[in-house]
């Protein structure tokens, strides 16, 4: 049977915005959930790993950098969740044909993201509740670095999810054997040889950006607590730096892993690929140039030019990583065949919803942080 036939049609439905609008919007709102996503993925190890080595002491920095994380854990998975629905939109409306098929295909574990997610989200409180607000012990930092290795299994599994997910619905060719092994919504894309590299790929950036996100609790602190403020900036650049340099190799053995008219894409054959590839590149170098001086000296001006060049890289990847699906599902789906019909007044009433929705996140950051720093707040508010 030829590959084409097996990928449905569109539905009848004209869309309701422009194709590159759409896929602006899937690029945008990807990047707002990758950026939490990888705070709660890479925070839950790293602040594990935190809790371990303050065990014995609840002043230590590591023991308060881990709380820190932790504290901000369930706020950052709220919205990992509510800036993943974005991209879930427009992902269904501009690639539906093949997301769907490949849903269909691993139904079952893609059901069960759901239950992991909800029991990863109420450990996440229990640990702020019930482990944290007792005295504090040495088991109190054990327990909280247990439970959150426990997190960050869920994060990492959820994610193989998604991975899986994602690279399957790109090879619309597999689909009739996996069907014909299990109907039942029992596969996965284990053999995908690209798979385990972009996994990894997400994961070591996950760490990276946990290091960003304690150096920026260190930024936050700098005119509170100096100390402990340039311990944050030069630990979280370490994290940063080992992570990003770590990145390299993995990033050449995915680069190897797709098919060679793709890669050859990133390499010069195409000029906007290889553009946005060249600008990633700098930005990288520029990120690990910036953080190897904060590392060293704790500076937080070098911390944020790096956080800075990190935000722009990871953009400037997600934008590659989607140049990348369009060379795969080119051939089976044409989004640009699709009738358009733009409905402005449902466009504007997203967009008002979702500047509304960061004001909200912003402002329920801001509460929380409150109700756990009054003192510091207060402080800000006598100054
Ligand atoms: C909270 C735990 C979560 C983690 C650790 C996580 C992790 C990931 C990862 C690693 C990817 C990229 C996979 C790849 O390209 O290989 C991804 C993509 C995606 N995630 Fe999440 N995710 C989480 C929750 C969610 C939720 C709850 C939603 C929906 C409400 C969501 C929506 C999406 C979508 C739509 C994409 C694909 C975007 C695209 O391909 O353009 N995620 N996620």
């Amino acid at each position: 049977m030829e590959t084409l036939n097996l990928v449905p049609a569109y539905p009848p439905l004209p869309f309701p915005m422009p194709v590159w609008l759409m896929q602006t919007l899937l690029i945008l709102g990807f990047y707002l959930h990758a950026l939490p996503m990888n705070v709660i993925w890479g925070g839950s190890i790293v602040s594990a790993v935190l809790f371990f080595l303050g065990r014995g002491n609840a002043n230590s920095f590591s023991f308060r950098s881990a709380k820190a994380l932790a504290i901000s854990l369930p706020l950052f998975i709220s919205f990992a969740i509510t800036q993943g629905i974005v991209p879930l939109l427009f992902l269904q409306l501009l690639y539906g044909p093949a997301f769907y098929v490949s849903s269909i295909l691993m139904a079952t574990f893609w059901l069960g993201l759901l239950g992991i997610l909800l029991v990863s989200y109420y450990v996440a409180y229990y640990i702020i509740y019930r482990v944290l607000k007792g005295e504090f012990g040495r088991n109190t930092a054990v327990k909280a670095s247990c439970l959150m290795i426990s997190i960050f299994v869920a994060f990492a599994l959820i994610a193989s999810l998604f991975s899986n997910n994602l690279t399957l619905m790109q090879t619309p060719e597999k689909w009739l054997p996996l069907y014909s092994s299990s109907p039942h919504g029992m596969n996965l894309n284990g053999n995908e040889p690209q798979l385990v590299p972009r996994y990894l790929h997400f994961f070591v950036a996950s760490i990276a950006v946990a290091g960003m996100t304690l150096g920026c609790f260190g930024l936050y602190l700098k005119k509170r607590n100096e100390d402990f403020s340039k311990w944050l900036l030069k630990t979280g650049s370490r994290i940063f730096l080992v992570a990003t340099v770590l990145q390299i190799p993995i990033g050449l053995w995915f680069l190897k892993t797709i098919p060679a008219q793709f890669a050859s894409a990133f390499m010069g054959a195409d000029t906007l690929v290889t553009i946005t590839f060249a600008v990633s590149m700098s930005l990288m170098l520029l990120a690990i140039v910036c953080t190897s001086i904060s590392s060293g000296s704790g500076g937080s001006k070098a911390f944020v030019a790096g956080l800075v060049a990190n935000a722009l890289l990871i953009l400037a990847m997600i934008v590659n990583r989607h140049q990348l699906r369009l060379m795969y599902l080119n051939p089976h789906i044409k989004p640009d065949l699709v009738a358009v019909n733009t409905q402005w007044d449902l466009l504007a009433i997203f967009l008002v919803s979702t500047v509304a929705l960061i004001f909200y996140l912003v402002w329920l950051c801001r509460l929380v942080w409150s109700a756990y720093h009054p003192a510091s707040t207060q402080n800000v508010a006598s100054s």
